[in-house]
């Protein structure tokens, strides 16, 4: 008996070497015993549909896609599901026909690592979003879904952060308090403090008041392999003990695709485990 033919994903990217998908997908793939192929796909910058198009015609049945063709993906979609709407941005694709499903699974991955894997839940409490970029805007619904006592989302450049406020005050099913201030503004003690902005990838710490974090809280970095981060050392610093990086997010957002694609849902600690860079 011949074996199976493979069915085939993979994850789009400008650069693409240093993604941890294919890695990600072919350990779930394992176990779950689902047969299928996954690999990096580079694209020129100005050839992320022609790209895609090519891997459809060649069989390809779904695709992640990573910085800098969120955008491309998004305008390439036929259907966009709401996370996706509410994000502008998409981070997976499924090919069926001439029909291209678009998701965003980022924000329902942040929160499933939040609430399940590191068991904070949000219900009830203070939160603060630092950043107002892509990041941000995709991890907002999830986030009020969980029905948090206050969302404030915080960021240099005001205006932005008070448009997303503003935005997501509107698009959620509950009346969470939600607003948007400059980091001067801030007041009180924050139960889960959460850094989606960029400054991670450069070393830089935001200009966040210690005064923010609860010694009982969390801090959690959406960058993933970054060690212990300067947001994550001033949180320490501040005596946070409970730090978080967003290798749990990494796993869960790919857990959901897969799911998505495959009806079956894999477990994540496995790939958590050996994914994770210490915090130091
Ligand atoms: P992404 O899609 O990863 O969220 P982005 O859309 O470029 O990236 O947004 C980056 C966010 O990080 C922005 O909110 C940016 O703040 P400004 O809007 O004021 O520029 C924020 N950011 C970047 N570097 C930062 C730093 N060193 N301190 C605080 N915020 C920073």
């Amino acid at each position: 008996m011949t074996d199976p033919i493979p069915d085939r994903y993979a994850v789009i990217g400008n650069p693409i070497e240093q993604s941890k998908s294919p890695f990600i997908h072919t350990a779930f793939a394992q176990l779950t015993g689902q047969v299928m192929d996954y690999s990096k796909l580079f694209a020129p910058l100005d050839g992320f549909a022609a790209a895609v198009d090519a891997f459809r015609v060649s069989g390809g049945h779904g695709m992640n896609v990573t910085a800098p063709f969120k955008l491309d993906a998004f305008a390439y979609a036929t259907h966009l599901a709401p996370s996706a709407q509410m994000a502008g941005a998409v981070n997976a694709m499924k090919f069926e026909g001439d029909k291209v499903y678009a998701e965003n699974f980022d924000g329902v991955g942040l929160v499933r690592d939040l609430v399940c894997n590191l068991q904070c839940p949000l219900q009830g409490r203070r939160v603060l979003i630092l950043g107002a970029g892509g990041a941000t805007r995709g991890a907002l619904l999830p986030l009020l879904a969980e029905q948090p006592a206050e969302l404030v989302i915080v960021n240099r450049t005001v205006a932005k952060a008070q448009a997303l406020a503003t935005l997501a005050y509107q698009h959620q099913t509950g009346k969470v308090p939600v607003t948007g201030v400059g980091y001067e503004a801030l007041q009180g003690v924050f139960d889960v403090v959460l850094n989606a902005s960029s400054s991670s990838l450069t070393a830089e710490l935001p200009p966040l008041p210690a005064s923010v974090f609860g010694t009982g809280g969390l801090a959690y970095d959406l960058t993933y392999g970054k060690g212990l981060t300067p947001f994550l050392k001033l949180a320490q610093q501040a005596g946070v003990t409970h730090l978080a990086d967003g290798v749990g997010m990494l796993a869960e957002q790919a857990a959901e695709a897969f799911a998505w694609w495959r009806g079956i849902r894999p477990d994540t600690a496995a790939v958590i485990h050996k994914l994770t860079v210490p915090l130091v």
